[in-house]
């Protein structure tokens, strides 16, 4: 997919990932809306990216509409990135092992409602916008690319809820490249390993986590999962693939 000439929406473009992809697709020559329920740091990115911002929520359908409406106005919308997300993380039996200290259903509801309903609901609103489109070079309409991680493939303990909303996201990849094959639309799925963006928390847990990569011995940058992020857009031939890039980590049980 050429960039040239195209909008984009990346969703949670106000930090990290999403902050990162948004900078590379704009230097690629695409107008990026940057999409994020935090407003502000969604106009820091489109400030940088000489792009719009949009601030909402994934979860809202309106909102995503609305990014979609000023997409239209700035040339194809050819890419989304799904790139907004939340992580927590908690036992799903407590060390009391009384109910009242077992993981919070309504964590585990929230969990599901950003990373993965959020996903979806972004995915359907923006591909039947795309779908609608004149095709580009080989029938193309567009590229959807949504940010999964190495816990949907290999969760930790204490990841159960953050490893069921990514592997929902991994899960859907297949079958959606399946169908928006018609219409000219690819989905791909990247799995980053643990990523030096603010979602990380403590310094501890950082340093925890960088000791997981085989080489090198670091976290990753955003700018290099971006950078995979944009190939798979702009490389025609990847299609429902899952993308991993993590140093060689292989997540451990904790
Ligand atoms: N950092 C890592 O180690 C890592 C590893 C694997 C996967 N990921 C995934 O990558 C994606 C990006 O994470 P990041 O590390 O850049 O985190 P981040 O916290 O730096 O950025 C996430 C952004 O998403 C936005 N956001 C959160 N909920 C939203 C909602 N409901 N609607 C709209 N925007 C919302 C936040 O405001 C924030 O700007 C997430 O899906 C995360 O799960 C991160």
């Amino acid at each position: 997919m050429k960039l040239e000439d195209t909008s984009a929406i990346v969703t949670g473009a106000g930090s990290g990932i999403g902050e990162a992809t948004s900078l590379l697709l704009a230097e690629r020559g695409s107008f990026v809306i940057a999409f994020d329920r935090d407003l502000q740091s969604a106009q820091r990115t489109a400030a940088r990216a000489h792009g719009l911002a949009a601030g909402g929520d994934v979860t809202s359908t309106e909102d995503l509409s609305a990014a979609v409406g000023l997409a239209g106005t700035q040339g194809s919308l050819r890419v989304l990135v799904n790139a907004a997300g939340i992580a927590r993380t908690g036992r799903i039996v407590g060390r009391t092992l009384n109910l009242a200290d077992a993981y919070p259903l309504a964590e585990f509801e929230q969990l599901i409602a950003v990373n993965l309903t959020g996903t979806f609901n972004a995915m359907r609103v923006v591909a039947t916008a795309m779908a609608a489109q004149d095709p580009a070079d080989e029938g193309q309409r567009g590229v959807i690319v949504n940010i999964a991680s190495l816990a949907g493939l290999e969760g930790q303990i204490g990841q159960a809820a953050y490893a069921a909303s990514k592997g929902g996201v991994l899960a859907l990849t297949l079958p959606a490249a399946r169908e928006l094959a018609r219409h000219g639309i690819r989905v791909n799925a990247v799995a980053p390993g643990a990523t030096n963006t603010p979602l990380l928390g403590t310094d501890d847990y950082r340093a925890h986590l960088a000791g997981q990569a085989l080489f090198p011995p670091r976290l990753a940058r955003p700018e290099e999962v971006a950078e995979l992020v944009l190939a798979s857009i702009e490389n025609d031939y990847i299609n429902a693939a899952t993308l991993r890039i993590d140093a060689g980590a292989r997540l451990p049980p904790k």
